[in-house]
């Protein structure tokens, strides 16, 4: 069953450059549903981040409308927005950002601590999340003594902490091996397929995209065929 967590309808976006307007969306449609990775790929500069980061409810489209478990994003107000974003919205990004002076559970457990849960209970649901993708050995390390892999695998349990429905990653494969990326491809599609989660994956891995359940190709701020 197709059951779409987001709706985009008609969305652009344009940045003011000097005197220049940049149109990097000029009208995307599209839905990503539950249980699915959908990817995204196109040439750099197409408008890919851009379009993410109107869907992690960072910015304001200049218009078309973003629809997310049936709530029209346009109509919430900002402390609505923030608490969707909170609750709903799990990123991940190519360079993770992880805060290298904390430990790998600790930077998992820090949105749930952040959300208001008790940081011991937050610190036990990071450590089995952290089992699941593998890293039990890793619990306690720094961020910054983890490989390169295993940061994006931490970068992917603070992403879920808070059980998100969506997941936006923005090249989250874009700075590792190849055995890298495919450990964190298959650890994707395992987490949409056993979670229920709609994933948006924006990669320029061609492979990696046509393996995904729903394929998007992006040129010039539209989804081309
Ligand atoms: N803050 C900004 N101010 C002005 N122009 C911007 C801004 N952010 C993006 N742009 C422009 O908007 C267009 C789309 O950029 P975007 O970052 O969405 O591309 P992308 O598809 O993610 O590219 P890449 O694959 O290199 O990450 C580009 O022309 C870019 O220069
Ligand atoms: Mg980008």
């Amino acid at each position: 069953m197709n059951v779409p967590l987001l709706q985009v309808r008609n969305l652009t976006h344009s940045f003011l450059e000097g005197e220049e307007k940049v149109h990097a969306l000029r009208g995307v449609s599209f839905n990503a549903n539950q249980g699915e990775i959908t990817s995204i790929i196109g040439p750099s500069g197409c408008g890919k981040s851009t379009l993410m980061y109107l869907l992690g409810l960072l910015d304001q489209p200049d218009s078309g409308e973003i629809i997310i478990n049936n709530n029209s994003i346009s109509k919430l107000n900002e402390i609505q927005k923030t608490q969707l974003r909170n609750e709903k919205i799990g990123f991940i990004f190519q360079f993770h950002f992880l805060i290298k002076e904390l430990s790998a559970r600790e930077n998992v457990a820090l949105p749930a601590i952040k959300k208001g849960e008790d940081s011991e209970d937050a610190l036990e649901r990071a450590d089995q999340i952290l089992n699941q993708l593998g890293l039990s050995e890793k619990l306690d390390r720094f961020a910054n003594k983890l490989s390169g892999g295993e940061q994006q695998r931490v970068a992917i349990a603070r992403a879920l902490i808070n059980s998100p429905s969506l997941i936006l990653a923005d090249e989250p494969t874009g700075n590792l091996d190849t055995a890298n990326s495919e450990i964190v491809f298959d650890l994707l599609q395992r987490l949409s397929r056993e979670q229920n989660l709609a994933v948006l994956l924006v990669t320029h891995n061609n492979q990696l995209a046509r393996r995904c359940d729903r394929f998007i190709s992006m040129n010039d701020g539209l989804i081309v065929d």
